[in-house]
């Protein structure tokens, strides 16, 4: 059975099973982080980027944050190298100004009656240490739902903030986060772990997996016995109790590690935000909530432990699913072989909540597809690439 056949089968709503995952583009009706809070000073701008448009957030000393297309409606340099006026942009170059809502508010050499047009605007709030932006249709961000961030806050719990950006596609970083079968990946950091796998659940825009874990070698690392607020040894005493939900919110991700009843541990909010044009880069943007231990200060004390073990795993991520990203960019084409059900589950979803048309495709990709996707040991009919 090809891999098509089987996506199809697995949801039979997937009317686009043949799209190369990896060329779906991420919906852009919906709130993405941009930019942490902290790196954007009173008066200051910060350049970001979504799917490669260059997106300007702006933070004047009294106001809410605004964001702005990067381009001075003039000559197209980037505002960013502008300066804040008040609540308004001035251009760096010629000193053309804008207010929040994009519109050119002054041109220094000319009538005010002769303003030119402005720029665009995109939505965009500010929520828990993280710059939100709307980058789809601007009419529709009223009725999205800005995200619920997990339980950052919530009193009882410790938030890391964290996050870098991936050489990947976004949907790499999803399948990464899902597929628990990968611990071995992290066998030094973790000791040996066998994960059972408990049931799935889906939706129309969700997907989600529950696992339970046993420690079959290896000692518990300190970090995680600070998530789970307790040490432990006798693994498999355990290994029905810890009960791991993973979830894929169309955009976002979460994780909650539950031990005892309906609080969780561990409460994990990310999402992968798509940088380059191609969508082979992301950014994530983490908020890794972590239930306070019942010995005041314990939990705190630990903290520098938790910060070094969750970056060593992050890094291990981060390296293996860069080289899946390289592999496809060789290849021209997606040849994965998913066998495991809520995986194809999640690709399907990914697929269909995905932007309708398909990331622009590179030079080298344009070049390489055909030729690499005939070679593919695996296929017994060359993989045509969808571009
Ligand atoms: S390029 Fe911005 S004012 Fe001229
Ligand atoms: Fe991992």
């Amino acid at each position: 059975m090809d891999q098509i056949a089987q996506a199809t089968e697995d949801d039979p709503r997937d009317r686009e099973a043949a799209r190369d995952l990896r060329r779906v583009g991420a919906h852009p009706d919906y709130w993405y982080p941009l930019a942490w809070s902290r790196d954007l000073k009173p008066g200051r701008t910060l350049a970001a980027r979504f799917a490669g448009d260059p997106i300007v957030l702006v933070r004047p000393k009294q106001g809410p944050v605004f964001a702005l297309a990067d381009r001075c409606a003039h000559r197209q340099v980037p505002l960013s190298r502008g300066m804040v006026e008040g609540c308004s942009l001035r251009c760096g170059y010629h000193g053309w100004a804008y207010d929040m809502a994009g519109r050119c508010t002054d041109v220094p050499y000319l009538d005010k009656g002769k303003l030119p047009n402005g720029v665009r605007a995109y939505p965009c709030r500010e929520v828990e240490g993280l710059i939100l932006v709307f980058p789809g249709d601007a009419a529709r961000s009223d009725t999205v739902p800005l995200p619920a961030l997990g339980s950052v806050a919530d009193a009882r719990y410790k938030t890391r903030r964290f996050g870098r950006e991936v050489a990947c596609h976004y949907s790499f970083m999803h399948e990464n986060l899902m597929d628990m079968n990968h611990q071995f990946l992290h066998r030094r950091q973790m000791g040996k772990i066998r994960p059972r796998f408990l049931g799935q659940g889906s939706g129309p825009d969700w997907v989600e997996a529950r696992y339970s874990f046993a420690r079959t070698a290896g000692k518990q690392p300190l970090a995680e016995a600070a998530i789970f607020g307790q040490r432990r040894t006798g693994e498999e005493a355990h290994a029905e109790r810890d009960v791991m939900t993973i979830r894929t919110e169309y955009p976002y991700q979460t994780v909650r590690i539950r031990t005892d009843g309906d609080t969780p541990v561990m409460d994990l909010w990310i999402v992968h935000v798509p940088l380059d044009r191609e969508q082979r880069q992301c950014r994530t943007f983490g908020l890794l909530s972590v239930k306070r231990l019942r010995i005041p200060g314990l939990l705190e004390a630990a903290w520098p432990l938790l910060v070094l073990f969750t970056e060593r795993i992050f890094k291990e991520d981060r390296d293996i699913v860069e080289a899946e990203q390289a592999a496809h960019d060789v290849q021209g084409a997606d040849w994965n072989q998913e066998v495991f059900p809520v995986i194809r589950r999640l690709r399907a979803l990914l697929r269909r909540c995905g932007a309708p048309d398909h990331v622009p495709v590179s030079v080298r990709d344009a070049i390489e597809p055909d030729a690499g996707a005939a070679a593919c040991p695996l296929h017994r009919e060359a993989v045509t690439p969808a571009l």
